[in-house]
Parts: structure tokens; sequence; C-alpha cells
């Protein structure tokens, strides 16, 4: 069977290319000559089941490839599953076991890098232990951050539960727009952005016993700034004790960063994981998974299936494909649960996630990579990862920012095959090849500070009276180029002043918790008279989940209530004109359902709203609304806006106004047949091409006005308004995603 499984592959890249052969002698080296075959090994019930599935992806094992199998050292046996009490749980963690040494550890270092695998009960446990051994005491907090936002809410409802408590009492958590502590809290879970902005209040962190920067091997901006920012206080804090945790072996950067702090190692326990590669490329990746988790249904011993998905919209659509092909085949197969993990998971479903899973039935996760790391769900066995995650990226040459879907890099394919061996041995299904992981894949991530905007971050670090950021101390430096196009950005929106220093606008705006150009739209709109209205859109591009309901089978009926909505000038005003019309129905929620308007959403805006509201009295703001004139909330949109100006180009294109690159009107947009000749837009999603979201209609010549530091009469020629004839062919929805 060897020599035939050769022949065949060979015969698959007969064509030319010299790639194609390299790979298919690599391929022919390195993986194991039998495809994975789901089914039964009995013909006839194979054939029931080939009928059952009408179609098939093929599998492939590769023979030993870097990371392919995490270590067998440690032998197990696997949990009986049976419904275990909290105290009993807590003990099987693989921490437990430590808990002393660590206590010890803690006692004696002041800073500590804490390293265990995913699952190990570092987020969850450390903290208890904490307050046991009295680093609550006198009304001290112990802190805990994350880089997530679900993961903060989900963890602290966890260690509430735990330690027998109502969540906000004393266990609490903070994020963006929510805050669920009070006096008594002595646990707090806060995302990094959180205690980020935490310093500006309190930059010596005073009520802080212990700061755990948590999940640190992520990365992200946050967490990074504050590696630099704890480093600094726990000088002058000898008391403030400071733990680094992360679920990866690169402690050796985290320890010389800190000085020489000291490793713990939680040695982990972890489960042998097949790794199954896919014969050939999935040209598309949801179906494929789809697919998948049935062939596992359908074949597969009993054990729960975690799907790696890129967000929200993937996943719904995931969901809505999997209960179809569900319903087709009725009572053929055992019952499937399945469940959404994603950032703005409504905190009622997020409990359900962690509820074990009824006899006779499986669970399906469709996760975003929070799942990756941050939140570990018990009972997973087999993992399919279709090898993409959602990335900002930030090109320092033009300052355009993008929302993208790109490869993971091999580190994070081995943290997701990791997932399925937990409990028990797993296997981990790769929807790519194998010679794709090994020649396409990067090995680590690009830590995100290397790689986004910095706008946000350098304000507050002004803003916290740290002016010389090109020797702050950063774990790895952000690009040279970037933090001085932040500075620019800082200095066209008047928030620094041309030595570099925080102007009296610049700390107005570092008040609010969202991006500068944001921060700034909300303070002009102050001069436009319209702060009312501005803060309501502010609220709305804020809830980054659908504000708009398009279930699939009712999408002419989502589309045509979705029109309702337009108004002239764009889609910030038709987000105010839904906001406005939800208002007056007394915020009813049978309204959003006619309107197909997600009501979670709007409930989230107008919490949102009333915190902006209040940051808007904080600074003094005078709150004016009534305006009729959309003008001038167009204006005060632009003034905050002003790098994000597109113009019309040939073909129904879009032009950006400074650099010239090519971007297109998303089909989503209420503009996407009106193609005005000059265009605001709030941020750009690269799908199939750049597609321009929340588009409004402006006039060039508001840009001289709002920004004439920035802006030369010269570069906004043809400053008239008229539209083009409408193109056509354009309505096609191409691109969505
Ligand atoms: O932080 P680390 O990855 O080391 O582990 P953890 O998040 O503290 O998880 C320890 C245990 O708590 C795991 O078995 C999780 O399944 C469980 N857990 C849970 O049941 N519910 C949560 N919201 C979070 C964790
Ligand atoms: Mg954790």
């Amino acid at each position: 069977p060897l020599e035939k499984e050769k022949v065949e592959m060979e015969q698959d890249y007969t064509d030319n290319e010299p790639r194609q052969s390299e790979q298919a002698k690599w391929e022919s080296d390195q993986m194991s000559s039998a495809l994975f075959k789901f089914g039964p090994k009995d013909k006839q019930a194979q054939e029931e089941y080939e009928l059952l599935l009408d179609d098939e992806i093929e599998f492939v094992q590769a023979l030993q490839l870097p990371g392919d199998k995490p270590d067998e050292k440690v032998k197990v046996q696997p949990k009986e599953r049976k419904l275990t009490s909290i105290e009993e749980t807590q003990k099987s963690l693989p921490i437990y076991p430590f808990k002393k040494d660590l206590i010890k550890a803690i006692n004696t270092y002041q800073v500590l890098i804490i390293i265990g695998e995913t699952g190990s009960g570092k987020t969850t446990q450390i903290p208890q232990y904490l307050y046991e051994a009295g680093f609550a005491d006198n009304d001290k907090i112990i802190g805990c951050t994350q880089p997530r936002r679900v993961a903060a809410m989900s963890v602290a409802a966890r260690v509430a539960h735990e330690m027998g408590v109502k969540l906000g009492n004393e266990v609490g958590y903070a994020i963006r727009f929510e805050d669920c502590t009070s006096q008594r809290t002595r646990i707090k879970y806060m995302t990094d952005g959180t205690l980020h902005r935490e310093f500006l209040s309190e930059p010596d962190l005073a009520s802080y016993s212990v700061m755990i920067i948590d999940e640190a091997h992520e990365r992200t901006l946050h967490t990074d700034i504050l590696f630099g920012l704890v480093k600094d206080i726990a000088r002058f804090r000898p008391d403030l004790k400071l733990l680094i945790s992360s679920a990866t072996l690169d402690a050796q950067k985290f320890s010389e960063f800190f000085d020489g702090a000291l490793s713990f190692v939680i040695p982990g326990r972890r489960y042998p994981v097949d790794i199954f590669y896919s014969k050939a490329p999935e040209a598309d990746y949801i179906d494929a998974a789809v697919v998948s988790i049935l062939q596992i249904h359908a074949t597969q011993p009993a054990g729960d299936i975690l799907v790696f998905l890129t967000g929200q919209e993937e996943i719904e659509t995931c969901n809505e494909m999997l209960l179809e092909r569900v319903r087709r085949l009725g009572n053929k197969i055992g019952e499937l649960l399945i469940l959404p993990v994603y950032a703005n998971l409504p905190s009622e479903m997020q409990s359900k996630i962690f509820m074990p899973t009824p006899q006779g039935a499986r669970k399906v996760v469709l996760a975003t990579n929070i799942a990756e790391t941050s939140l570990t769900i018990d009972n997973i066995i087999y993992v399919i990862d279709p090898g993409f995650a959602k990335q900002n990226n930030f090109n320092s040459r033009t300052g355009m920012e993008s929302l993208m879907v790109v490869p993971i890099s091999k580190a994070s394919a081995n943290q997701r095959a990791g997932r399925a061996g937990r409990v028990a041995p797993g296997k981990c299904f790769r929807l790519y090849t194998a010679w794709a992981y090994q020649h396409e894949l990067e090995d680590n991530t690009v830590p995100e500070i290397q790689r986004i905007n910095l706008g946000n971050a350098v304000l507050t670090l002004k803003a916290l009276g740290i002016n010389d950021l090109v020797h702050f101390d950063f774990l790895d430096p952000p690009p040279h180029e970037t933090l001085v196009l932040a500075l620019e950005q800082l200095y066209a929106l008047g928030a620094l002043n041309h030595r570099g220093e925080l102007t009296k606008l610049g700390r107005r705006m570092a008040e609010f918790p969202v991006d500068p150009m944001m921060a700034k739209m909300l303070i002009a709109s102050e001069k436009y008279r319209c702060s009312e209205e501005i803060s309501t859109i502010a609220a709305m591009l804020s809830v980054n989940g659908a504000i708009f309901y398009r279930p699939k089978d009712k999408i002419i009926h989502a589309d045509a209530a979705r029109k309702n909505f337009n108004v002239p000038g764009g889609d910030h005003l038709v987000l105010l004109n839904v906001y406005n019309q939800w208002m007056q129905s007394d915020f009813s929620t049978y309204w959003c359902y006619e309107n197909f308007i997600q009501h979670k959403s709007m409930k989230r805006a107008r919490d949102v709203k009333d915190q902006l509201v209040r940051l808007m009295q904080r600074v003094e703001m005078e709150l004016v609304s009534g305006i009729t004139e959309s003008v001038n909330i167009r204006k005060a949109i632009t003034a905050g806006y002003f790098y994000h100006i597109a113009k019309l180009s040939k073909g129904g294109s879009y032009k950006t106004a400074k650099h010239n690159q090519t971007v297109s009107i998303h089909p989503n947009s209420s503009m996407f047949q009106e193609l005005p000749r000059w265009v605001l837009y709030h941020e750009l999603v690269f799908t199939t091409k750049e597609f321009m979201r929340q588009i409004t209609e402006v006039e060039s010549k508001w840009l001289l006005e709002v920004a004439p530091h920035y802006y030369k009469s010269k570069e906004l020629e043809d400053s008239t308004n008229k539209k083009m004839p409408k193109v056509a062919g354009r309505a096609t929805m191409d691109g969505t995603n």
C-alpha cells in the first residue's frame, strides 16, 4: 500500500512547477502513508456513513513535525467523568500540589515569573491562594489582568462561584465601560487596557498588594506597556508583589526583562495529541470545518470538539450551516450541542460553555482564538484548526490600520492542538496541509506592539507624564517609524504641541478610554453643538458586535428593515437614527425584534453612551443637542477622523486622500450605491480587498476647516460635492465577511 500511495502522491503533482515536486518529495518523506479514514471499518456501515455525509475531507498524519507530539512524560489516568465538588476540582488542578511552595516563593521574592500549561489553574487559583495567605488584608486588592474581556468576566464569575460569593462583591471585574467591583472587592480581574488606564488615577497602584500580569505570552499592546510600567513601580513600592504569568516556555525573556526574576514552573500534564493534516488545501475552511465536525461526530468516540474560527460572523455562519446539516440528518446522528464563544458573547451565554455535556450528547464549541489560551473548556478531545485568526495590522508607511484574517503561527497552531490533550489523549485536525504548516507558517506571532497603531498607547503614556517614549523600557520596542507616526497623528489632532508635550486638549482626550480620533470627535462635538448626537454615534461605533441582525433564512426581510433606517449623509447618521428610534420606542425589546436590530448590542450602546456622557461632564463639556442640520454632526466626526478620508476614483473605487491607496465601500454600507465624491470611513477591513466600513459623506472644504495643518487645499482640489452617476452592476454583495 505504501508504494501505491507514493505513486498517487506523485501523480498529484505532475505539473512542472518546481515547488510542487519539492513539496511532493517533502511529503513522501514526512508523511505517514496512511490516510486517516473516518468511518466504521465494516463495509456496509461505511457505505451508510458515506451516504450520510455527502462530502468528505481526507486527512493524513505527519510522521514527525516540530511541536507535533506534546510530551508524553506524564502518564495520568484519564479522569472518570463524574460530577465533582468544587473542592475536588480545585485539588485536581496541576497547580494545587505547589500551593505552599508558590506562596513561599511569592513571600521571598518581589517579582516572580510563573509558567504553566494552559488549564493548570494559574488564573483561577493563584488569586485565591493569595487571598487565603492574607494578601488582601488591610483592604488591599489582589489584581489580575487579562488580555480579553470575556476572559476577565468569565474567570471572575468562576472564582466568585468557587469562593461562594456574589460576583461584584469580594470578587469582581473591570473592563472598558463596565465596572463590576465594589468597596468589598478583594480579588479584581481586569483587562490589561483597564489597568493601563488605572495608572492615570493611581500612578503607584497603591490599592494593590499584588498585581498579576496574566497571559503574558499573548503580548498584547497593553500587556507589553504594563511590563514597563509595573517594573518601574516595583522599584519604589517594595511591598508590591508582581507576578508575570505565562503559558509558554519563553520565560527567559521575561526573566531577563525583570532583572533576572525567578521562574516558578508548574509541570504540565498533557496527553499525547495525534495531529492530522488535510490532504489538500481547503478552499472554504468554514465548510471544511462543518464537514469535519460531522465526520468526527458520526465516527469518533465520545469527547467534545473545539473549533477555532476568526470572529463572530464566521462563528455565526458556521453555527447556521451546522444546524442546517444536523436538521437534514435528523435522528440519524446523536445529539450535538453547539456553543459559540467570542469577545462580545452575552454573559448569560458564557456560563453555558462550561456546563458539563449531557450523557450521550456531544458538545461543539465554536470559538475565536480566545480559547487558545485564555479560556479552558474541559473535556475537549478533538480540535479542528483551520489555521487563521483575525489580526489588527498597521502599515506605518501609509498610516493605514486594517483588520484582516491572517494565517496563525506555528506556536499558535501547537497551543490549539494542545487543547485536545488536557483530559485524555486527543486528536487535532488541521484544515491545512503539513507542507503549509512547515513552510508557510511563521514560528511565532509578532507582538502587537510591533504591528499596530500606537496612537492610543502614546496618548496614555504622555498623560502619565512619560515624555521620552523612545527610551521607555519596552520588552520589545515598537518600530521607530510607528512611534513617530503616532506622535505626528497626535500632533495633527492637537493632542500634542510641537515639542511633543501634551496640550490641554490632549489631557482632555486622554480622559476617554477610546481611540484618540474618537476622543477628538467627542470633544469637537461641543464646538459643533451636537455632543448629544456624537456621544450616541461614538457609543454605537464602540459596540463592535453587530447592530443589525441578519439571519440566513430571513435575509430579504432583514435587509429591507435595515434600508428603512437609511438617511442621507451616511452610516454614522444611520446609527444615530437607529438609536434614536429605539429610544423613542422606550428602549423596547420588541421594537428591536420587529426591526431586525440586535437588542443586546443596543443595550450595550446605551451603557457606553451613559459612560461617555459622564466622562464628557467630567472634562466639563457642555452637553448640547437638538440641531437638525446634519452638517454639524458630520463636521464633528470629521474633526476626529480626518485621517480616514477617501476620494472617489474611476470605476466606483476610492483612493485614500493622503496616500492614494485603493479602498472600496463595504457592501453593507448605506452608501454602497451612492458613491459620494468624498467619504470618511470609521475603519478598514481587509477581506477580498480593503473595505471601508461605516462611511459618511463629507465635503473636502471641511477638511481645511478641521485640519488646516494636515491638509493643503491643493490636495483637496475638486471640492465640489456632486455625485457620480450610478455604476451598473455594483449591487453584487461581493466581499462581505
Ligand atoms: O490560567 P490557566 O490556564 O492555568 O487555568 P485556569 O483558567 O485557572 O483554569 C483552571 C480550571 O478552571 C480549568 O479546568 C477550567 O476549565 C476551569 N474554569 C472554569 O470552569 N470556568 C471558567 N470560567 C474558567 C476556568
Ligand atoms: Mg489563564
